[in-house]
């Protein structure tokens, strides 16, 4: 792994001072090593003041093209703004629906604080050790994860939203229990939207029916479940 420093300098001086603002409240300690890197975002292990593991999402705010953000936010109804304000934007709405998920017991890491481009969160994982991806870590019940994950789903869709990016890409094993991660494809769930709903399900029917699971629920079975009427 490269050290941290390669790391720092990789953020632009306002993500440097984000970070510093969350340190300086106790929320984060040092950042001590990198768990997960995308085009978009890179996640770290720190503790807080506490001592309590914490994961630490940064969205880089120095990436070259965005071709994802201006559709999702179209849909979020998102006034134009300043780069640097549409991905603090975007890191809120993670935020929130990472939060809405939670607060209606969908497996998620509990996020601990927001500020501007940077999430503070939940570590799922042990000894600074992260949990595997499910994609990796298929030692599971098969039957009750999928049980579950619809379960998920439908609560999320319940409650208005979807996830938008549902995959065993970022679904967590952690002691055999599946955790959602995330949510910054997350929308609002609409007639406009259903096509993410519809995709979510597709994923993880098509996931489970390759590891063998023969009871699939239909997209519209599901999309029942929730709402009659979308
Ligand atoms: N709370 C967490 N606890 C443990 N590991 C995590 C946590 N959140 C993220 N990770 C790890 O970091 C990786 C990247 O996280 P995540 O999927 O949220 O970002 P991403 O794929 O870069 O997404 P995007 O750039 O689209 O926001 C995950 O695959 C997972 O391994
Ligand atoms: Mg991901």
């Amino acid at each position: 792994m490269p050290d941290l420093k390669t790391y720092l300098h990789v953020f632009d001086q306002d993500t440097i001072y984000n970070i510093r603002k969350l340190e300086s409240a106790g929320y984060i300690n040092q950042l001590i090593g990198p768990i997960g890197s995308g085009k978009e975002s890179y996640v770290f292990l720190s503790t807080d003041y506490q001592k309590r593991e914490v994961a630490v999402k940064i969205h880089r705010h120095n990436i070259g093209s965005f071709k994802k953000i201006p559709a999702y936010l179209k849909f979020r109804g998102t006034k134009s703004g300043g780069f640097l304000k549409r991905i603090d934007d975007w890191t809120r709405y993670e935020f929130t629906f990472q939060s809405r998920a939670f607060n209606a017991s969908v497996n998620a890491p509990e996020p601990y604080r927001l500020f501007k481009n940077v999430i503070v969160m939940q570590f799922i994982g042990k000894n600074g050790i992260p949990a595997r991806l499910a994609i990796k870590d298929t030692n599971f019940e098969l039957q009750m994860w999928y049980k579950k994950i619809m379960d998920f789903i439908i609560k999320m869709g319940k409650r208005g939203f979807v996830h938008g990016d549902l995959s065993p890409y970022n679904i967590l094993n952690f002691n055999g229990e599946p955790y959602l991660i995330d949510f910054s494809q997350a929308l609002k769930l609409s007639s406009f939207t259903k096509e993410f709903l519809f995709r979510d399900i597709k994923n993880i029917n098509n996931w489970f029916e390759k590891l063998g699971v023969k009871e699939i629920k239909t997209e519209n079975e599901i999309v029942k479940d929730i709402d009659e009427n979308l």
